[in-house]
Parts: C-alpha cells; sequence; structure tokens
C-alpha cells in the first residue's frame, strides 16, 4: 500500500511566519468513483405529480434516478452501496458537465442545477465535496481518488505523488528560505528605519533649540543675558 504524503507550508503575510507540516496517508484501493454522501432538495418543480423523480446526469453518461429523495427538507443519506450508486466516474482530471434534474410530465425535465462538476473539486482527505445551491439543493458528494487531482493551489491540502514529491518539497524548501531571508531583511529594514527617524527627530529637536536660542538672542542682549550664555 504506497504512502502518500503532503508538505503543507503556510506563510502569514503580516508576520511571515513559516510554519510546515508533513501529513501522510495511505492510499487504498480507490477508484474516481463518484457517490452520493447525502442530499437534501429545498424545492420540487413538478406540480401535477404527488411525488418527484430526481435524478443525476452528466452528459454523455448514464442518468441515476434517485428512487428515495422525494420530500423537501428532509435530509436523505446514503452509505454508497446502494444499488443506483455509484452517480459517476471520472476517468481523468477533466471536468465534468453534470446536474440534478427532476422529471416533468408535460414539458423538458426541470433543473435543480447543472454544473462543471470537477475531480479537483473534492478535498482531502475524505475526498468530500459540498454542492451547495441556497435555492434548490445541498448535496455531498464522496471521491476519495479525486482527491489525487487536486490542485495544489485550490485547495488547502493536497496530495502529491511519490514521483513529484521531491520537487514540490524542493518548491517548499525554497519558498520557506525565501519567507525567512525576507522577514530578516524586514525586520532589519524596520530596525535601521526608526533609528534613522529617531537620529532624525533627535537633529530636529536640536536645530528648533539652537534656533529657539537664536531668536532668544536680541531678548537676552536687551536684558544683558548674553553673557550668562
Ligand atoms: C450506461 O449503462 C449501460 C448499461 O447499464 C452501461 O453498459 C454503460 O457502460 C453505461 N455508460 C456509462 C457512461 O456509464
Ligand atoms: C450541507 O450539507 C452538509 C452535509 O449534511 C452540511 O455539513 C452542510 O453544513 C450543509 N450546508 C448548508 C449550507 O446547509
Ligand atoms: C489546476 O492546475 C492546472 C495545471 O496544473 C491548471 O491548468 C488549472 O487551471 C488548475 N485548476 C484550478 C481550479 O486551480
Amino acid at each position: 500500500m504506497p504512502i502518500r504524503c503532503t508538505l503543507n507550508f503556510r506563510v502569514s503575510a503580516f508576520f511571515l511566519l513559516v510554519s510546515t507540516f508533513l501529513s501522510c496517508h495511505s492510499e487504498g484501493a480507490e477508484s474516481a468513483v463518484v457517490t452520493l454522501d447525502s442530499i437534501v432538495i429545498y424545492k420540487t418543480h413538478e406540480w401535477l405529480a404527488a411525488k418527484p423523480t430526481v435524478y443525476f446526469h452528466c452528459q454523455g453518461g448514464n442518468r441515476t434516478t434517485l428512487p428515495d429523495v422525494q420530500k423537501e427538507h428532509v435530509l436523505y443519506s446514503f452509505n454508497g452501496e446502494e444499488s443506483w450508486q455509484p452517480l459517476t466516474e471520472f476517468k481523468s482530471k477533466k471536468c465534468k458537465r453534470c446536474g440534478f434534474y427532476e422529471e416533468d410530465s408535460i414539458k423538458s425535465d426541470d433543473v435543480f442545477e447543472e454544473w462543471e462538476f470537477c475531480p479537483s473539486d473534492f478535498t482531502a482527505p475524505a475526498g468530500k465535496y459540498v454542492r451547495f445551491n441556497p435555492k434548490e439543493f445541498n448535496a455531498t458528494f464522496l471521491c476519495l481518488k479525486c482527491t489525487a487531482y487536486s490542485n495544489v493551489t485550490s485547495t488547502s491540502s493536497s496530495t502529491s505523488s511519490i514521483t513529484d514529491g521531491g520537487e514540490k518539497g524542493m518548491q517548499s524548501a525554497i519558498i520557506i528560505v525565501i519567507s525567512i531571508v525576507a522577514s530578516v531583511v524586514l525586520i532589519i529594514g524596520m530596525v535601521v528605519g526608526y533609528k534613522y527617524w529617531q537620529k532624525k527627530r533627535r537633529q530636529q529637536d536640536q536645530a528648533r533649540f539652537l534656533k529657539l536660542f537664536e531668536d532668544g538672542d536680541d531678548i537676552e542682549d536687551e536684558l544683558g543675558l548674553s553673557d550668562v550664555i
């Protein structure tokens, strides 16, 4: 069983703190099949039928009817082994145009939502993806294998295979070194800047102080105080 490792690093812009952590998880016999974990529908579109027929469909694929999903605002949870599972399958990292629909007896079928369903949407470690449409539904999908397609940039945690792990580690190391150097330069810059500002201010104060005396000379002459100074 191969072990997958991910090097996560974060650079906080303000404090320029660099934290790294290594997370590993083992990869079992997974395939990029997508199962429906749960769904809530917020409304139905069919007026005549007592019970709606909700189905999932991807372009170029088979339609999958969800036999149990009939009531609004009810959470339907699935274990992934139902007769109609899995919903679909990803053969590459390419997205599919998929959606939830409702059969309509008169006109063309109603659309809950149709969207670009991408393997990179699934987040590690569980390979979960929540599709939430405030007016129509909230659905969670599972696809463990899909996390392999996740982008480093698109998700906070991502997986990298053993082959490109070295390259990623190298990149992380470079970024960490740059961050440290940048923090040091910034701190030195701030210290130097503060010292310079202090010096400048002292000079200005001195100049103002001297000017005060020069301006005061006339008065002092009159008062006969110039000898004292
Ligand atoms: C659609 O279903 C048929 C029969 O169940 C199956 O042979 C075919 O592979 C399926 N197509 C896809 C794209 O899943
Ligand atoms: C959608 O459903 C998931 C799983 O039931 C839940 O964790 C999440 O909070 C829901 N989101 C909204 C906005 O209801
Ligand atoms: C994922 O990465 C590929 C290149 O590796 C890039 O073309 C694509 O736009 C990225 N997708 C997202 C969602 O960041």
